[in-house]
């Protein structure tokens, strides 16, 4: 297995492209799945999660192609795709595909949707908590649909004549929930209400993409969503937006670091609650016409007080790289995790560039120090291996971080962005 090697201790300085965010690129992905034309995304990220995307598309019958470099296109931009359900071949989603990648469960939409039925393996736990899909369920009953546990695998018919239309009140805000019942919506017959839907950047991404696609939903950017179900949708060509949590992420690498670096299409507006914590703790932020330049010169980090939360509030996506942050902060800061019961495994990887972290519960308190030594890590998931590689950028010496295919999964050409604005780091082939 690959690993990454860095040596700490360099400012970050220069240019970093942001590119397309997977959170928005996945679903919108899955939306081809809704119309019998094609779905054209431009600033597709190379990422292993979209490449594994692609082959549970393919199963169900989808035409992928990708798209060549166009004249005057960087090289590093990211990539055009062309995803065309023109016949849905299988409406089965398979346990060998699914459990690799939890958003894959999200086909039951829109399959149930256009197909009337669908039968989808359920995801499992994965390493951050249970994450069950009880959400999903719920709202596709409200639907309609009949929902059978059979072997492992979701199986949900729709009413004679497809989805019907209703107003449903998530108990809970979910992502993946709010993406999923979004799309079936579409094309359930009448007016769908939704309420205490998630309201992240990335569903208003794929709400305004449905809407390209002939979709009728108002409310767009709310908690309140209203579908009015369409016969069908058509194609279209539609943007993914820049990845906000890759954003905060280089955002706190050059807090950490110190230097001045230009994050080249970001959209500071996608975390303002992220970056209004970053400003507390002492880090200069300018948006500027081309994104957001992030500067720290020579001043310590001041210790800030952090829960995550839905957007907009403080996304749990970036709680492990804050967490990194802290430890080299001028005092003591808390940070509580509200959305998932087990998102602190890099806490004892962390540890082992000398961080003092202590959990209690959803709480971790972290005492500030000045410096961190490198070290042997590892971790668990894509956010906390992340935040292995930036506290790594901080600390004095060499860090090894082992089991990179996390980073591969989340962040398109890491140490190539990095190496670029003078860290020093390199993949080590395993
Ligand atoms: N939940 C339920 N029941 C459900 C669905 C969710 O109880 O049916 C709970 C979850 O267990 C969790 C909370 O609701 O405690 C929020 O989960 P949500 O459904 O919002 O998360 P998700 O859709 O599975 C997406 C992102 C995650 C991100 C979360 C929260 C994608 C592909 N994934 O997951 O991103 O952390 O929203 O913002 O969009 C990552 O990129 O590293 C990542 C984990």
């Amino acid at each position: 297995m690959d690993r990454i090697r860095l040596v700490g201790g360099n400012e970050l300085r220069g240019e970093i492209p942001i590119s397309g965010a997977k959170n928005a690129a996945l679903p919108l992905m899955i939306a081809s799945l809704l119309s019998a034309e094609p779905l054209v995304l431009n600033n597709v990220p190379r990422l292993a999660d979209v490449k594994q995307l692609e082959r549970i598309l393919e199963n169900h019958g989808v035409d992928i192609a990708v798209h060549g470099r166009r004249r005057g296109e960087d090289e590093g931009v990211g990539q055009r795709m062309t995803f065309h359900a023109a016949d849905i071949v299988d409406t089965t989603a398979p346990y060998d595909l699914v459990s690799k990648m939890r958003a894959s469960f999200w086909v039951i939409g829109p399959l149930l949707a256009r197909c009337h039925e669908a039968r989808v393996s359920l995801p499992g736990g994965c390493a951050i908590g249970t994450r069950p899909v009880d959400l999903f369920l719920y709202g596709l009953k409200a639907l309609g649909a009949e929902i059978d546990i059979d072997d492992g695998y979701v199986v949900a018919k729709a009413p004679k004549g497809g989805l019907v239309g209703t107003t449903i009140s998530f108990p809970k805000v979910s992502v993946g929930a709010t993406h999923t019942i979004l799309m079936a919506a579409t094309l359930a017959r009448g007016t769908t209400v939704l309420e205490n839907a998630a309201q992240e950047p990335e569903i208003t991404n794929v709400a305004e993409c449905l809407v390209a696609m002939g979709a009728k939903i108002s409310g767009i950017g709310t908690r309140t969503l209203t579908i009015e179900g369409v016969e069908k949708l058509h194609g279209a060509t539609v943007d993914v937006i820049p990845d906000r949590i890759e954003t905060g992420t280089f955002a706190m690498a050059a807090a950490m670091t110190g230097g001045d670096v230009l994050l080249k299409g970001a959209r500071p507006e996608h975390l303002q609650s992220a970056l209004d914590i970053l400003a507390q703790t002492g880090v200069e932020l300018t948006p500027e016409a081309g994104g957001l330049r992030v500067r720290r010169n020579g001043n310590g980090i001041r210790p800030v007080d952090v829960e995550t939360e839905p957007f907009p509030g403080f996304p749990t996506d970036l709680q492990a790289q804050f967490m990194a942050l802290m430890t080299m902060s001028n005092g003591v800061s808390q940070i509580r995790e509200t959305i998932f019961e087990n998102r602190y495994m890099h806490v004892a990887e962390l540890a082992r560039f000398g961080a003092d972290i202590a959990v209690n519960g959803q709480v971790a308190t972290i005492t500030g120090k000045p410096q961190l030594r490198g070290a042997q890590v590892m971790a668990t998931d894509l956010r906390a291996s992340v935040s292995l590689v930036i506290a790594g950028l901080a600390a004095r010496g060499e860090t090894v971080v082992n089991r990179i295919y996390h980073l591969d999964r989340g962040f398109e050409r890491l140490e190539d962005k990095l190496s670029r604005c003078g860290a020093e780091i390199e993949r080590v082939a395993g």
